[in-house]
């Protein structure tokens, strides 16, 4: 195993609202203070500037200046661009596929391939190379599995030239974010990103994810579109991306940038005092084209995540877009129920009220002005969102094919006794990190 040395410095490309090809934007480079912790220095081209259709990275830290931008956080890398890079799972295959582990910041970016969240991409020359055109087909979806597998097991890869041979297969998928095995793929209708199921599941994820999407229209949300599909026994969960449009001359990206960008917050559970829907809700009435109707269903997903207790709302599962020049709020989606012992009080991973994260009634409808909804709205969205779950998650996870034996593992998630408990009295800080 060679061990090459990391660049320091890159391009940054993007690709402007309605076009197909990229444009060169930025130069990005990871450097260290005095005191040798990590500085990231950002500055928009000259050209870049120039135009009249350029559009700035994000909405709140890369403003379109010709002044160097700086930032010691994030390991020196500005929000945009860590929204844009690889999480545990892409690293974990680019890991394997380089031979080598712990690599540089800007490894990852540069060596994910360009089916990334968003409208940016990374690269060493000042031109930026084509657009991804050929993308993996469902039809793969067997082989990807087979990959996703003995990466998650750290076997050998399957015995299979293409993939060997090109190791393109391999890293499909791995600059999307997050932690479950997945990959990129693309049929008639467009991009999809692949979550495939992982030995150690506990219910079949797949389904169930779909199931809550499901569920979340059903109260209101506007989410992604899902469906399963199966690869020989097994079940596997395509997310339409919404972040993509099919044109006839290739795809359109739009701009993406993660609550944790917007936050201005850390990645880390142990910083997360800025994980909160009240500091967010802030943010997107500032940002988004649509303040009203984005903060509106922010409180509908809050509520959502309190009522099937999913924990894993952190900031990098909340985001906004932006497909012309103005930003909104993006579909839900990650969306998982997680059922916990305590009858009493469970706690969201963000701030929802005066009594922290608190997955409770009386909690989530105590800030409901910064959603620019009322004492009145709140109780009525609160309590209609109460009954549809309690009444309908079961019907939906059956007719999503969640078996009866997922149904009885995850049932305990759903509207929990808590939720209408009476806040006085319970300690605020009891959350667990
Ligand atoms: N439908 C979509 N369109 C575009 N981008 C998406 C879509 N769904 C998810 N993403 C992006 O891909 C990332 C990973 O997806 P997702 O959160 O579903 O994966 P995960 O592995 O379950 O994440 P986690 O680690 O939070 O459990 C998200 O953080 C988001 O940036
Ligand atoms: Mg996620």
């Amino acid at each position: 195993m060679i061990s090459r040395p990391s660049p320091a410095e890159c391009f940054v490309y993007i690709t402007l609202p309605g076009r197909v090809e990229p444009v060169t934007a930025a130069r990005f480079e990871l450097t260290t203070d005095r005191a040798g912790a990590p500085l990231g220095r950002f500055v928009y081209g000259k050209s870049y500037l120039e135009r009249n259709d350029a559009v700035p990275f994000d909405p709140v830290e890369l403003k379109l200046t010709s002044r160097v931008h700086e930032t010691t956080m994030m390991q020196g890398v500005f929000g945009a661009l860590r929204d844009a890079s690889p999480d545990s799972w892409g690293r974990r295959v680019i890991e394997r596929h380089l031979g080598q582990a712990a690599l540089s910041e800007l490894d990852y970016l540069l060596h994910s391939p360009d089916d990334r969240a968003g409208a940016l991409s990374f690269g060493l020359t000042r031109e930026p190379p084509g657009p991804k055109r050929r993308f993996n087909q469902t039809i793969a979806l067997a082989k990807l599995q087979a990959i996703a597998d003995a990466i998650v097991n750290d076997e050998e890869l399957p015995d299979d030239p293409e993939v060997t041979q090109t190791g393109a297969l391999l890293l499909e998928g791995t600059s999307m974010g997050g932690a479950r095995p997945k990959a990129v793929v693309e049929d008639h209708e467009g991009l999809w990103i692949a979550k495939f199921d992982r030995s150690d599941d506990k219910w079949n994820h797949a389904r169930v994810e779909h199931a809550m999407l499901v569920l979340a229209q059903a109260c209101g949300l506007t989410t992604a579109q899902s469906k399963v599909d199966s690869v020989g026994a097994r079940d596997v969960l395509l997310v339409k991306r919404f972040d993509r449009e099919r044109t006839d001359v290739g795809y359109r990206r739009a701009r993406m940038v993660s609550a944790l960008t917007l936050l201005r917050a850390e990645d880390s559970a142990q910083l997360r005092d800025r994980w909160s829907y009240i500091l967010l809700v802030e943010e997107l009435r500032r940002v988004s084209a649509e303040p009203k109707k984005d903060a509106t269903e922010l409180f509908r997903r809050m509520c959502f995540n309190a009522l099937i207790f999913n924990t894993d709302d952190h900031p990098r599962n909340q985001a906004i877009i932006a497909k012309g020049r103005d930003w909104r709020l993006s579909p839900a989606y990650d969306l998982m129920p997680l059922p916990q012992v305590s009858l009493e009080r469970r706690d969201l991973a963000m701030i929802s009220g005066d009594q922290g994260r608190f997955a409770n009634a009386r909690n989530l409808r105590s800030q409901s002005a910064r959603f620019l909804v009322s004492d009145d709205e709140a109780t009525a969205i609160v309590d209609a969102m109460k009954d549809r779950v309690k009444c309908a998650w079961y019907d939906t996870a059956r007719r999503a094919g969640v078996s009866e034996k997922d149904c009885e593992r995850i049932a305990g998630a759903f509207a929990y006794p808590g939720f209408d408990r009476p806040v006085d009295g319970i300690s605020s800080d009891s959350d667990e990190v």
